[in-house]
């Protein structure tokens, strides 16, 4: 198929295609890294519920806007937002959403470089060798050179896929990869399950605490986790629906991907917290869970070598396929205007994503003296980036989706079968997203 300025447009080969790859696209550390030591700072069961009840209420009808503005603009985000409202300055929320993309990878990628290290690590035996882990994890990040070489390693494989192309890149290593990290994520969750205080893990995640629903810091943290780990609010829906044929119902995909990103980062709990609890560990060590807490256990665990393997490389596999999909939102844009070819574009940014990102890996080492309310720079760009960035892009997605373009359009677009649930979408939009979202923002100024 050929766009209107007469170059070659690219589509998924197919609507199982498109789904793998957006489920890939959410399902990422988020899922793993981030939702594990969230949950467990913020009381378990009790966030859990709260954080479905983002997902349902505010993710999903986001997520389907989101689609919605894509295909049927078939372009890049800021086009969209400007072809759907063109006398209106909504395409503003598609250049947040790019410069947004250019920042979340940056930190985003050294995160994955950490996962990859600990891969290798688990790989060579290295990891299994050590004995004090805590130690492992300081003296590495603390070297200013290694963790940047992971990073630049995470960020060459992102380049080198998007670079391919929609089909033959993204779609193609999703294909391939996706199918092998929901087993490994089985496996592991599998094997958790079956460790003698397994129970303790479970009442943890499924049993709430009533008293912490009258936290506000709880509800923060779920809907900053509900934005992250379904990485809406930056174009990334957008982004992918662009290169989804007309005959595709939204709504349908949509459930998909959120009910596969919610079971994903479910599975990852029950793979973890049981594990945690049976050895008796702290389920609430914040952002080291992953790279502290688990090698320790590891260590403790029969066949906790392969267990290190199989879970560092579910983190590296989950890491990249969301990568892709933060990259192909400025790659996308910036091929329409400077009219490059994708892989200059690709590896232009991702040489720029690169060096935004390196300060954050720095933060250990060179720049640990750089720091603000005592988070040090990568610390400042997960809360800037959960708490602000993603919030904001969420909230103008709803806003367009529900004010902005108007009803019978935002209807016409995401194909809703039967009008009460199109109704409930558009109310949702409207209203409960803007309002809990602002409420959250408040909220966060005084807490
Ligand atoms: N959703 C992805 C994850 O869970 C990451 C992501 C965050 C992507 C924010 C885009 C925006 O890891």
């Amino acid at each position: 198929m050929k766009s209107a300025d007469g170059q070659e447009e690219e589509q998924w080969a197919s609507r199982h295609g498109f789904l793998l790859a957006a489920i890939g696209s959410a399902a990422g550390l988020g899922n793993i890294w981030r939702f594990s030591y969230v949950a467990g700072q913020n009381g378990g069961a009790s966030f859990l519920i709260i954080y479905l009840v983002c997902i349902l209420f505010i993710g999903l009808p986001i997520v389907i806007a989101e689609i919605s503005i894509g295909r049927n603009a078939q372009s890049d985000a800021v086009q969209a937002f400007h072809h759907a409202r063109p006398d209106q300055p909504w395409y503003l929320a598609g250049g947040l959403a790019v410069i947004g993309c250019f920042f979340i990878l940056g930190f985003y990628s050294v995160i994955a470089g950490w996962s990859l290290k600990y891969f290798i690590s688990a790989l060579t035996g290295h990891l299994s060798e050590t004995q004090d882990n805590s130690t492992f994890f300081s003296l590495f990040i603390a070297q200013p050179v290694e963790p940047i070489f992971w990073q630049a390693i995470m960020m060459a494989a992102t380049v080198a896929v998007v670079a391919g192309g929609i089909q033959k890149g993204i779609e193609a290593v999703n294909r391939f990869l996706m199918p092998i990290l929901v087993l490994i994520v089985v496996i592991l969750a599998a094997y958790s399950l079956t460790l003698d205080d397994a129970g303790l893990g479970l009442a943890f995640l499924f049993t709430p605490d009533w008293s912490a629903f009258t936290r506000p810091a709880v509800y923060i943290a779920a809907i900053g986790q509900a934005f992250f780990s379904l990485g809406i609010g930056m174009a990334i829906f957008l982004t992918y629906g662009a290169y989804l044929p007309k005959s595709h119902s939204i709504p349908g995909a949509a459930a998909t991907i959120v009910a596969g990103d919610s079971l994903l980062a479910i599975v990852a709990g029950l793979a973890i917290f049981p594990a945690v609890f049976s050895f008796g560990l702290n389920p609430a060590q914040g952002p080291e869970l992953a790279f502290i807490t688990l090698p320790e256990l590891f260590l403790l665990m029969p066949g906790g070598r392969w267990l290190a393997i199989l879970f560092f490389g579910l983190l590296v596999g989950a890491a990249l396929t969301s990568m892709f999909s933060i990259l192909e939102v400025p790659v996308a844009y910036f091929i329409r205007k400077t009219g490059r070819s994708r892989s200059t574009v690709a590896l232009a940014l991702g040489l720029i994503i690169f060096l935004l990102g390196a300060p954050a890996s720095l933060g250990y080492s060179v720049f640990d003296s750089a720091t603000m309310g005592g988070r040090n720079i990568l610390e400042l760009y997960d809360y800037a980036i959960s708490n602000l960035l993603l919030p904001l892009g969420g909230i103008s997605t709803a806003l367009f989706a529900g004010w902005g373009w108007t009803k019978a359009k935002a209807l016409g677009a995401s194909e809703f079968n039967d009008k009460l649930s199109g109704r409930l979408w558009l109310f949702c939009l409207r209203f409960i997203a803007p309002i809990f979202i602002a409420w959250a923002f408040i909220a966060l100024s005084f807490f």
